[in-house]
């Protein structure tokens, strides 16, 4: 059985069949593309002007329980089949990881069907790849849900700012980390956090990909590919995540007028994750709980800041959805969205570990926690010497085995990085920016 949904009731629909969509997953984000493909039907074949159906909906395990609203009779356990069935025209993927769901994804675009995927493991680790083999067999795939849950910040990029140099993109991409960093400023430890965010549904049962910074590194090399047409991978982003900071760190925070943050920032040439202290004035320091906010500069708009719910079912499956309208809409008027005007074999991949544009000003915070004396580890971690003239005596000697002797040390070196982190985040000058050159 399929659902049709004609696109405009009492008026001749185009000439071309009605497009038939398969939907793959159907757990968070898959259930509710699901509940607005079929309880918004209408509203979406109106607003694309193209009917549809759905055809099918591919789960793993087709006795768990699902909404009333999804009819059992588009279940099915065989993905595959779905994605070699001729009649599907589009793809949506909503199963997640770089498994099985790259061996679909792959498959459905060499059929020629156009995918919509959420799937930022996939894209920032292949996201080249098969956008040159969408592009090869004439399909797209779009994935607005990959960055930012319901921000719409792909379609930003590759659309609304087409014709913008952008100079730099990032923010705080991460909401469990957010999340977690939020409630330890409200007096809570890392581990009881955590624990927090896993209980309200904000952190998985293993949270590595999210307390590590490999999930905003994901988005990272997304955003990056689109920002600046290089095939950038998260295996490239150098990344510190938040595991191993410390009350300490939240309160030194709060006693200097910053929030901690889990930031992330690409240049054309590098790019970093890192805990970073942000000035509470400063937007990155905005986002409470899971939040997101991304900030794009280009050399002509300026800075451009979104701010939003970055993750959960119902944000996430209105980008899924906004780009199925997007496709509908294309396939409609007979042409292809036009997600990424990048050839990636122009311009290839550089090694972001040495990057050629160092961020002095960027500091990752546990190269100043380790055994050495904090002015040496300033001065590891990329300072010039003069610039830690003046700097209070920093004592690394502890005093009867008491904290406050290390917090001290923190202390100092954590004032100079706030002081030298903010000036990259808020002092990018797109007429003063000078290509190659430190800012
Ligand atoms: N959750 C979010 O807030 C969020 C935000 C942005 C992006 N995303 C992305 O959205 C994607 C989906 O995430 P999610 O949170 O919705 O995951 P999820 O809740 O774990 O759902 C995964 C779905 O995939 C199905 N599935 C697993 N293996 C399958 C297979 N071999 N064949 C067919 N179906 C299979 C599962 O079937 P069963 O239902 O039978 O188990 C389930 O319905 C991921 O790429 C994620 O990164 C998620």
């Amino acid at each position: 059985m399929s659902l049709t949904h004609p696109a405009h009731a009492g008026r001749t629909q185009l000439d071309r069949d009605t497009v038939r969509i398969a939907l793959l997953g159907c757990g968070t984000v898959g259930s509710g593309v699901a509940n607005l493909l079929i309880g918004s039907a209408s509203a979406i074949a109106a607003r694309s002007g193209v009917a549809f159906t759905l055809e099918a909906i591919a789960v793993l395990s087709l006795g768990k329980p699902r909404t009333d609203r999804i009819p059992r009779s588009l279940l099915t356990a065989d993905a595959r089949s779905v994605v070699l069935d001729p009649a599907v025209d589009v793809v949506i993927e909503c199963i997640g990881g770089t498994g099985v769901a790259a061996d679909l994804v792959e498959t459905a675009l060499l059929r020629g069907k156009h995918v919509v995927t959420a799937n930022k493991d996939l894209l920032a680790t292949r996201g080249p790849e098969l956008r040159a083999l969408a592009h090869a067999r004439g399909v797209t795939i779009t994935y607005e849900a990959a960055v930012g849950g319901a921000i719409p910040i792909v379609r930003t990029l590759t659309a609304s700012l087409a014709g913008e140099e952008i100079l730099e993109v990032g923010g705080v991409l991460n909401g469990t980390t957010n999340f977690i960093l939020s409630a330890m400023f409200e007096g809570e430890s890392y581990a009881s956090a955590l624990a927090k965010a896993q209980r309200l549904g904000f952190a998985e049962s293993d949270p590595t990909n999210d307390v590590e910074g490999v999930d905003a590194a994901h988005k990272l090399a997304i955003l990056a590919q689109l920002a600046f047409g290089r095939g950038l991978v998260t295996s490239e982003i150098p990344r510190v995540g938040i595991t191993r900071l410390t009350p300490d760190d939240v309160t030194l925070a709060k006693r200097l007028g910053y929030r901690l943050k889990l930031v992330a920032c690409a240049r054309r040439d590098a790019s970093l994750v890192t805990p970073a202290f942000v000035h509470t004035d400063h937007p990155f320091a905005q986002p409470a709980g899971p939040q997101n906010c991304i900030r794009i500069t280009g050399r002509n708009s300026g800075s451009l800041t979104f701010a939003g719910a970055g993750a959960g079912g119902a944000p996430t499956a209105s980008a899924v959805i906004s780009d199925v309208v997007a496709v509908l809409r294309h396939i409609g008027v007979g042409r292809h969205v036009g997600i990424l005007p990048v050839d990636d074999s122009l311009t290839p991949v550089t090694t972001a570990h040495e990057p050629s544009i160092p961020l002095p000003r960027i500091v990752r915070l546990h190269s100043l926690r380790d055994a050495r004396p904090a002015r040496e580890a300033l001065l590891a971690a990329g300072f010039q010497a003069r610039a830690l003239d003046g700097v209070p005596a920093i004592r690394t000697e502890r005093v009867d085995g008491e904290a406050p002797v290390r917090i001290e040390a923190i202390l100092a070196a954590h004032a100079i990085v706030a002081q030298s982190i903010i000036p990259l985040w808020e002092d990018v000058d797109p007429h003063a920016y000078q290509e190659g050159s430190h800012v």
